[in-house]
């Protein structure tokens, strides 16, 4: 019988984990403008609007994964539960992608950051999260079901496109 090999572990060696909440008024800011251009604009459009609200963060939080003092990994989460979709107390997830993810996905990065949202929804006593995600966007699609998110609710957004609400209920 062959022997059965130690789980890779990617989180193993780094020292330094850290969550940095960003606005307009941070010196990180000019990462959030590069990365939602760069992720987003091809998935959802221009991104301007998404920007501004983050540099006010007067209804919502941005917050930064940097790993090694790199940034690795950014959520954009709403600050008051929402009750939307017939979901009820529920945490939005409004963005959550890697920055740089030719580099840094398959790191466990993403899981970091879901972590991260359920420790934020635990405090506001949230009932569950959700989020939205385009059919075209299917790294995302693939990874918020592997994160235990399940369908809720198919939007049709016209042209035969489609926006999936993902909900994960907590206990
Ligand atoms: C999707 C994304 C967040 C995944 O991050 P990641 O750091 O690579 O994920 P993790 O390493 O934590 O993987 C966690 C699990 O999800 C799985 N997974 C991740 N991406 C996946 C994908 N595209 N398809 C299938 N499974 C996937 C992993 O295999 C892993 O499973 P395992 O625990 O069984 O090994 C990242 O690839 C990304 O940001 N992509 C861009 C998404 C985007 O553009 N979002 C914009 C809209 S908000």
């Amino acid at each position: 019988m062959a022997n059965a090999l130690p789980k890779f572990n990617p989180l193993k060696n780094i020292d330094k984990i850290k969550f940095i909440q960003v606005n307009g008024n941070s010196q990180y800011f000019p990462i959030i403008i590069k990365s939602f251009k760069e992720r987003l604009e091809h998935l959802y459009g221009n991104q301007d609007k998404g920007i501004e609200k983050v540099k006010k963060s007067d209804d919502r939080i941005c917050e930064v994964l940097f790993v090694n003092k790199s940034p690795v990994g950014l959520i954009v989460l709403k600050k008051e539960l929402q009750n939307e979709y017939g979901i009820s107390n529920s945490l939005e997830l409004k963005t959550l992608f890697l920055i740089n993810p030719e580099k840094n996905s398959g790191q466990g990065y993403g899981t970091l950051l879901i972590k991260r949202i359920l420790i934020k929804a635990k405090k506001l006593k949230a009932q569950s999260i959700y989020c939205t995600c385009a059919q075209s966007n299917i790294n995302s699609f693939l990874f918020i079901q592997k994160m235990d998110f399940t369908v809720h609710k198919i939007i049709s957004k016209g042209d035969n496109k489609k926006e999936f609400v993902f909900k994960r209920n907590l206990k």
